[in-house]
Order: C-alpha cells, then sequence, then structure tokens
C-alpha cells in the first residue's frame, strides 16, 4: 500500500474537514488549537509533507527560510494570503493555496451586518437594555442612519466585493466602487464605476472595504482619505485590519467626521484595538467574516481539493 502524504492541520477546522482528511491523509493535529508559532511551523516542516494553515500562522520571509525541503504544499484554509510571504515561498519551491469564492457569501453576510450595527447604534442600545439603563423613549432617542436608498462605496470588486454589493442592491442602496481595473459590464450590475478612490471616497455615505491587504494597501483609508468621506460617513471593514490606520480612524470618529464603524478585523489579531472599545460608535466583531458552519466545512474541502489535486500531480485550482 502507498503512503499517505502527512499533513498538518495546526488549527482545529471543521470535523467534516478533519474526517475527511484523515481518510486520505496521515494527519497530525493541533488539538490545542492554539495558532502555531514560528518555531512550530519550522519543527513540523521536516515531518510533513503539507501544511493547512489559516490566517493565524504566519510564514515570513525568515520563517520560510528555515523550513525543511520535506514541506511541499501550504493549502491555505483561507482566502487572504496576507501571513505568507508569497515570493519567499516561491522561491522555496513550495506549492500555495488559498480558498476563494466559498467564503464570499458569509463574508459579505458579515459586512451588511457591520452597515446595520454600525448605523443604527446596535452597541449602544444592546448596552442599554443588558445593563437595565433603558429608562426613556421620545422621537429623537438613538436616531441612527438609515441604509435603504443610500449610497454605498465599495473599495475592492472581487468575489466578496461583488457578493456585497449584491446585497447591498436588496437594500435599495446606491451602489458605486473603485476597482484597479473597471468590472465587464454583465457583472457591473447597475453599479457606478470610480477612476479614482478619492472620486468614490466623495460619494460614499457607507463605504465597505473589501481588498486584500498588501503592501500597497496598507493603511488605505489613512487621514486624509478619512477626510474626503462625507461628514458622519459609515465606515465598514471585514477584509483586514491592515487597511486602516487605527489612530487616524480614532480621531475621525471623536471629531465626528466619522459617524460610526462596523470593524471586523483590527491591526492587532487576536485582542483588537482597546482604544475603540470607548466608542459606541464602533460596532466590533471578533473577525468572524467566514465564521459559519457551512462556510467553514466548504473552506476545509476546498483546501483539501487542492492538496488532492496536488499530490494526483495535477494543478490545484487555487495555486496562487
Ligand atoms: C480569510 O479567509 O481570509 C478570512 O479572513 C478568514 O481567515
Amino acid at each position: 500500500m502507498t503512503q499517505k502524504p502527512v499533513l498538518w492541520l495546526p488549527r482545529r477546522v471543521s470535523d467534516a474537514t478533519i474526517a475527511r482528511a484523515e481518510h486520505d491523509y496521515d494527519v497530525i493535529l493541533n488539538d490545542a488549537d492554539t495558532p502555531g508559532t514560528a518555531d512550530e511551523i519550522i519543527a513540523m516542516s521536516s515531518k510533513v509533507d503539507a501544511m493547512m494553515p489559516c490566517h493565524s500562522e504566519h510564514f515570513s520571509a525568515d520563517v520560510v527560510a528555515q523550513l525543511d525541503p520535506r514541506l511541499k504544499i501550504v493549502a491555505n484554509h483561507s482566502v487572504g494570503v496576507d501571513h505568507c510571504d508569497l515570493p519567499a515561498l516561491e522561491a522555496k519551491g513550495i506549492a500555495v493555496t488559498n480558498t476563494p469564492d466559498v467564503l464570499s457569501d458569509a463574508t459579505a453576510e458579515l459586512a451588511v451586518l457591520l452597515m446595520l450595527g454600525a448605523a443604527r447604534h446596535a452597541v449602544k442600545g444592546d448596552r442599554l437594555m443588558r445593563t437595565g439603563a433603558w429608562d426613556s423613549w421620545s422621537p429623537s432617542f438613538m436616531v441612527g442612519k438609515q441604509v435603504t436608498g443610500a449610497r454605498i462605496g465599495i473599495v475592492g470588486m472581487g468575489r466578496v466585493g461583488r457578493a456585497f454589493a449584491a446585497k447591498a442592491r436588496g437594500f435599495d442602496m446606491e451602489v458605486h466602487y473603485y476597482n484597479r481595473t473597471r468590472l465587464p459590464s454583465d457583472q457591473e450590475q447597475g453599479t457606478t464605476y470610480h477612476e479614482t478612490i478619492e472620486s468614490l471616497l466623495s460619494v460614499a455615505d457607507f463605504l465597505s472595504l473589501h481588498c486584500p491587504a498588501t503592501p500597497e494597501t496598507m493603511d488605505l483609508m489613512n487621514e486624509q482619505r478619512l477626510d474626503a468621506l462625507p461628514d458622519g460617513a459609515v465606515l465598514i471593514n471585514s477584509a483586514r485590519g491592515a487597511l486602516v490606520d487605527e489612530d487616524a480612524l480614532l480621531r475621525a470618529i471623536q471629531t465626528g467626521k466619522i459617524g460610526a464603524a462596523g470593524l471586523d478585523c483590527f491591526k492587532t489579531e487576536p485582542g483588537g484595538n482597546p482604544a475603540f472599545a470607548a466608542h459606541e460608535n464602533i460596532f466590533m466583531l471578533p473577525h468572524i467574516g467566514s465564521a459559519t458552519t457551512r462556510t467553514r466545512d466548504a473552506m476545509g474541502f476546498r483546501a483539501l481539493d487542492n492538496l488532492d489535486a496536488f499530490f494526483a500531480g495535477k494543478t490545484p485550482q487555487d495555486l496562487l
């Protein structure tokens, strides 16, 4: 009998994923489910043929330089790959894949939750109810910003951006977008393209970020760009914390320039930015965009499909 490839699962992915993985691979599972450290990744590379990390395992150039040649493929259980130094992995001859498509709807759904929660004061309302502090009502009590019919600007019209646009259209929102390249007309579906991000910002009463974290998009929403939004705009980030200058956002929240923010991603994860907690108009969630049972199974299966193809000598569909 031919030997199965050895696969390291540094995190406890879904039960269905583990069951399928165990059928086809010799699995080493980190049952403790703690993030794989640099030392663990390096040590494990001489024991396994493949790894299925999440965005919590960092393959920096320094780590990659110390990987054992036994490791052949890093099949990410994530669409984002900003935790991987891709040129370093490529130079080392290690294949890298990700899991696009399967998490677009779950992430777009969460962006809608962030938008609504931020626009309608969900944090304050929840606090009032939980602490028994709801003691009055008036027509001016907790008045928020209406989503239906408002203008939404989307930065990044990839799969998640397009899924979010479809959901925003369900609210009759006027959808504007900025993308490096304009979408083909059959994909634009009534949205308005802006050639520059500045042009998009000037019309975006709501702004939702859906682009990857790269050196070019680091602090994309800096002080100047936040200032270019209409007064009281709502910022939504379900993509990556690296896209937002958090100090600039804090200042813009303090001055009221930004009316509210809905954030699922932070510069420091886990943990987030403690300074945000003092502001009830920042609605925050702990990086759970893709966290639905169906999507987590689909992500695990997509990563396994990539591994299966690789070990069958084919090109994995999500090879980067
Ligand atoms: C992704 O897939 O990139 C999500 O952020 C979860 O890691």
